[in-house]
């Protein structure tokens, strides 16, 4: 049975399709449905939009999901975070990254990060966690020696992600049109460059279904070619082009 608010393009190639790769438009294509190169290779590179306030323009300190518990003895040592279309994995695997490089102590925190996804094949991909050594090409060595060990991949170079990333990281296959089966709260949920393939009913559904999983000052990230609408606008406030914070003070607002 056809998923209800899918377009029918989900799937081709984006040769095939009206609606634009988010990538693409991005001056990047996905990396899946036949497209070389992926967004998630930007991933690996600006994994940094986890704790860096500069990634948003008017953030300010809240865009800080991690930072501000390092300090701070009374902060929850508890981590979750969903990456609701993960694709091949490049973006779990990028927070992970972040999160061992921000938490020294991490082994000693309870930090889980879901990737899930519809499609088994990119899924089998992320749990694999092996990527063509051009992938990584303009991440540090640092990073690269430290969360990457070389292999091969079909003859060629590659790297496959260490098990202190994997650590972090659970796999599995979820069709955001069906109910979802994990309760939150989450601290942050990244769904980038998925919905814009749903119609707008569907959409803002998947928003609204997101902010129940949300705690007060949870974050949402979106692609850039997409917006919060319908009446979760009212709970996720627009903290920077692609980043919304849940928070239920702006409900007296809503008509
Ligand atoms: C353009 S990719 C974006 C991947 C990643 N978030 C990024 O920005 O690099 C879109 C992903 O959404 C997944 N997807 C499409 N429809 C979905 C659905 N109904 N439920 C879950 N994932 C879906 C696709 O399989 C694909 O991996």
């Amino acid at each position: 049975m056809p998923q209800r608010g899918v377009l029918s393009k989900l799937h081709a190639p984006h040769s095939a399709g009206r609606i634009a790769c988010a990538g693409r438009s991005a001056g990047r294509n996905c990396g899946i449905h036949g497209c070389n190169i992926g967004v998630g290779q930007a991933y690996l590179q600006r994994a940094e939009i986890f704790v860096e306030p500069r990634a948003s323009s008017r953030a300010g300190d809240g865009h800080h999901i991690l930072a501000p518990r390092l300090n701070d003895p009374r902060a929850t040592r508890r981590v979750r975070v969903w990456c609701a279309g993960c694709s091949s994995g490049e973006e779990p695997y990028s927070l992970a990254m972040t999160i061992r490089e921000t938490i020294p102590d991490a082994g000693r925190w309870d930090i889980r990060i879901l990737a899930t996804d519809l499609d088994s094949d990119v899924l089998g991909r992320g749990q694999r966690g092996v990527y063509p050594a051009e992938r990584l090409r303009d991440m540090s060595p640092a990073r690269v020696s430290r969360f990457f060990r070389e292999t091969t991949l079909n003859g060629q170079p590659a790297y496959t992600a260490a098990p202190e990333l994997r650590d972090l990281i659970t796999f599995k296959q979820l069709n955001l049109m069906t109910p979802f089966p994990m309760k939150g709260p989450l601290d942050a949920i990244f769904c980038r460059n998925v919905v814009i393939y749903f119609d707008e009913p569907t959409q803002m559904k998947i928003w609204s279904r997101f902010a129940e999983l949300m705690p007060e000052g949870g974050h949402l990230y979106i692609g850039h070619s997409e917006r919060v609408s319908g009446d979760s606008k009212h709970v996720f406030d627009n903290i920077g082009i692609t980043t919304y914070r849940y928070t239920t003070k702006g409900l007296g607002r809503k008509g």
